[in-house]
């Protein structure tokens, strides 16, 4: 189903990056656009593990969503007939759906809530078959509509408290997109920007385009500019001299995995806008819920980081722009140090990488 992108401002409010529609999973294919706006509607496992992997649905919190979903739409399928045979497809699916992008934790993060609702559910004694299978199937369904619902919420309240950090006048700098389009509400780091509108406050916004897949020029400046925010394209490697001659007063990313000690995986990038700040004497900060921390990591050499295939650097779309043999290292994120972090910014509030630490044990 495609759209007509000649909407206005409002109505980005109103668009939902996934939703569960008639028993099936309706996303936004992203991977087109700003070009076209595609609703696609999945009912099968293996094209929604596709979807993720080639970054039609992307972003960290939006990535748990649709695999909690994708969980509850393969026990849906499932043609078993015993609990035993039911929960041996669940658990395949599981392991199916896990290996699809090793970074966002909040993959990880929503099938651990998946299977224990499963768990839970199914050693409650009352599971005769085939009939309270049925009952299972509605249960899961319900757990994966909280984490959706959930998620839309926790996106409001980041809004909500990093939108105190904005002050008139600032000019603000972010990486990759961290909005409407990698959630299932408002985003992390442009929730802060939709709140702080919404109050009234007036402040600019610098968007790296974000190499390779193009994340901030395709996503966040078609969300931004969607929404009437004073939003301005630069590339990558303009970072510094934006910096310095466009009086960047603060830098706000979001997150893919936060780990014990503060230390952040996010979009490939972030640590050289996070060193920048640091030798600019700006604030940098990291804007993610909850869902995004991994107390079971130490430190940020402890994170898995994705390396995708060489041809997204050789090729731009269908247009060849390296030798096509050419050796490439892609790494799709990387590590930002907690020391050069100003705070981390979640729905429960601003914290200081110290007091982080305490909070989050
Ligand atoms: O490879 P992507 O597009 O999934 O990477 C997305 C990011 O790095 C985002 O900044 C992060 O997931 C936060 S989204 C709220």
């Amino acid at each position: 189903m495609d759209y007509d992108l000649s909407f206005g401002g409002v109505i980005i409010m109103l668009l939902n990056s996934i939703e569960w529609q008639d028993n099936r999973i309706r996303f936004i294919d992203q991977s087109l656009l700003p070009e076209r706006l595609r609703f696609v509607y999945c009912n099968n496992i293996n094209t929604l593990w596709h979807a993720i992997r080639s970054l039609k649905i992307r972003g960290a919190p939006l990535i748990g969503v649709a695999v909690a979903l994708g969980y509850t739409l393969a026990a849906r399928n499932s043609k078993a007939k015993t609990l035993k045979a039911f929960k041996k497809e669940m658990d395949d699916i599981s392991k199916y759906l896990r290996s699809v992008r090793p970074t966002a934790v909040n993959l990880f993060w929503a099938l651990d809530r998946m299977e224990r609702t499963l768990k839970e559910q199914s050693c409650r004694g009352h599971l005769s078959v085939p009939y309270n299978l049925r009952t299972l199937k509605g249960l899961l369904l319900k757990e994966a509509l909280k984490i959706l619902k959930e998620d839309r919420e926790l996106c409001k309240d980041i809004g909500e408290q990093g939108s105190r950090l904005i002050k008139n006048g600032d000019v603000i700098l972010t990486h990759c997109n961290a909005g409407i389009l990698a959630t299932a509400g408002y985003g992390t780091a442009l929730s802060i920007f939709y709140a702080a509108k919404k109050q009234g406050k007036s402040f600019k916004v610098y968007v790296d385009e974000t190499r390779p897949l193009l994340q901030g020029s395709r996503l966040t400046m078609w969300e931004l500019q969607k929404s009437g925010i004073d939003a301005t394209l630069i590339t990558d490697s303009m970072a510094a001299t934006t910096i310095k001659n466009k009086c960047i007063t603060k830098i706000i990313v979001g997150a893919d995995r936060i780990v014990r000690n503060g230390d952040v995986a996010n979009k490939i990038g972030t640590y050289n806008l996070a060193i920048l700040a640091r030798f600019y004497k700006i604030p940098f900060y990291v804007a993610a819920p909850s869902s995004t921390i991994d107390l079971k990591v130490k430190s940020g050499q402890g994170i898995p980081i994705e390396e995708r295939p060489k041809e997204e650097l050789i090729f731009i779309g269908k247009r060849q722009i390296a030798p096509r043999d050419s050796k490439a290292y892609n790494p799709a994120f990387d590590i930002t140090p907690a020391k050069l972090i100003t705070a981390i910014i979640t729905e429960k509030g601003i914290f200081s990488i110290n007091r982080f630490r305490k909070v989050y044990r």
